[in-house]
């Protein structure tokens, strides 16, 4: 039917943002979705809801923790799930209408429905075949299935069912620690939910610096959470008032089972590709079910491109969002890169949890000679009177010239002043150079400030 510069299937955070730089550097765009609303995973079902129940089970936690101790007394709100749900709903009606909007700002064509490949440079959505010089596919990932577990959404769970529980539930088993499993959790456990975590590995959060994961841990333990770490799940079986999750612990085989109203599945995700076609079409594709493309995001096939989870590297929506304009950069004949050793990594608990670089186990592994500046919030004004001063500052910078090799926070607004950090190692700054720069006072912010001061001649406020 129409012919396109670029059909772009998928509308999450890798799609969208391709397209609307697509159009905007002149390519005659189209976005194949077939959910009712754009924004994918991210916006629907994904970052974007579970932030508002976070925020509103922060505010909740708050009141009840901290609200006397500032003077503020009287009544404690109850919780209307309702309410809260259609809070949450609202906050994803507003972000999904404003790429819509954007859509229409930038002539970007949603062409409705589910899309296949039936030949290179042919998109089928629905009955129609369209033509595009180029299609990249954006597809996104699903939750992966765990073996003896059968997820049904009511009871035994993915992120997507956590999101809309028909009620808060009385106590939740959460398998996995990893973002998933403790953003969730924590939710569950703010609006008074027993959660147990329980996790394959001997420490949660896979992947992130090991003082960083141990502090975590043990503040969400303050905050009511269980763990259960060196624990393989066998199998999850839904009855009529729960689930039983049995697990066997790593050290002595010994086998446990352990029941709960909902059972949370967050092991991980896996790329989303069925029903495009790319068997037929002879796409390669990796061992773990990724589109296997070259270092400008082609695959095999010409004129066929992937990014986002679908394709090698984290499944993270901002990592996504710079492929996607990377790839339209390139497909407008320019120059389309993407950092992958500066892309920062967020858990938007409380405190939130964010890193950036190398952890101090990576270098150890790689055997490079580094050092560590690292400073409490303890020392810092702002975190002390809002009670987060729980948490740090970690800034690792090479021994030898001083360059910023990664950094990590656990603390107030973590999540924000990671990027400080972002934007010098882009520059490829020294701990100095962040440390020379002036910090206003009081913010957050001086603590980063303060670590990268303690990576030369020391912090001031430790
Ligand atoms: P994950 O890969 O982060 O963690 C899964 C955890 O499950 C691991 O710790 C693993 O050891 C454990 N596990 C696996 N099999 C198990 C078993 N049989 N028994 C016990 N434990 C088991 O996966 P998650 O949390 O599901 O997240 C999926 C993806 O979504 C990740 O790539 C994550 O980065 C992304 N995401 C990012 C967010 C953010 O940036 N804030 C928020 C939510 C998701």
């Amino acid at each position: 039917m129409a012919e396109f510069d670029v059909i772009i299937i998928g509308g999450g955070p890798g799609g969208y943002v391709c397209a609307i730089r697509c159009a905007q550097l002149g390519l005659k765009t189209a976005v194949v979705e077939g959910r009712d609303s754009l924004g994918g995973t991210c916006l629907n079902v994904g970052c974007i809801p579970s932030k508002a129940l976070l925020n509103a089970t922060h505010h909740l936690h708050e009141v009840h923790e901290n609200f006397e101790k500032m003077g503020l007394m009287g009544a404690k709100p109850k919780v209307d799930w309702a309410k809260m749900q259609d809070y949450k709903q609202g906050v994803i009606d507003g972000n999904t209408k404003g790429i819509e909007f954007l859509f229409k700002k930038n002539k970007v064509t949603w062409l409705k429905g589910w899309g296949s490949i039936p030949e290179a440079g042919k998109v089928k959505v629905g009955d129609d075949v369209h033509s595009a010089k180029n299609i990249v596919i954006a597809t996104g990932s699903e939750p992966s299935s765990l073996p003896n577990v059968t997820v049904d959404e009511q009871v035994i769970v993915t992120s997507t069912g956590a999101l809309t529980l028909p009620k808060v539930p009385k106590s939740m088993v959460v398998i996995g620690a990893g973002v998933i499993g403790l953003e969730m959790g924590s939710v569950y456990a703010r609006l008074g939910t027993q959660v147990t975590v329980v996790e394959y590995l001997d420490a949660i959060t896979p992947g992130m610096d090991a003082e960083v994961a141990k502090t975590f841990q043990k503040i969400l333990t303050k905050q009511g959470l269980k763990f259960i770490l060196g624990a393989a799940v066998q199998g999850a079986e839904a009855g009529k008032s729960g689930a039983k999750v049995s697990y066997k612990l790593r050290k002595d085989d010994s086998e446990h089972v352990l029941e709960a109203e909902v059972v949370l599945v967050a092991t991980g995700r896996k790329p989303f590709t069925q029903g495009l076609g790319l068997e037929a079409l002879g796409t390669e594709m990796l061992p773990r079910g990724q589109i296997k493309t070259d270092d400008h995001f082609q695959t095999n096939i010409k004129g066929l491109y992937a990014i986002g989870d679908a394709i090698v590297g984290p499944m993270l929506a901002h990592k996504a969002e710079d492929e996607g304009m990377a790839m339209a950069e390139i497909l407008a004949g320019k120059h389309g890169h993407v950092n992958y050793g500066v892309i920062p990594g967020v858990v938007y608990t409380t405190p939130e949890v964010a890193s950036v670089g190398a952890t101090e186990e990576q270098l150890k592994d790689q055997g490079r000679a580094y050092k560590v500046g690292k400073f409490s919030f303890m020392g810092n004004g702002r975190a002390k009177a809002v009670f987060q001063a729980d948490g740090f500052v970690k800034i690792l910078a090479d021994k030898e010239t001083d360059r910023i090799l990664g950094a990590h926070i656990i603390g107030p607004m973590a999540g924000d002043l990671i990027h400080e950090v972002c934007v010098a190692m882009e520059f490829g700054a020294s701990a100095q150079d962040l440390a020379l720069t002036c910090h206003a006072h009081p913010t957050y912010s001086e603590a980063v400030r303060e670590a990268a001061l303690a990576c030369g001649d020391g912090a001031i406020h430790a």
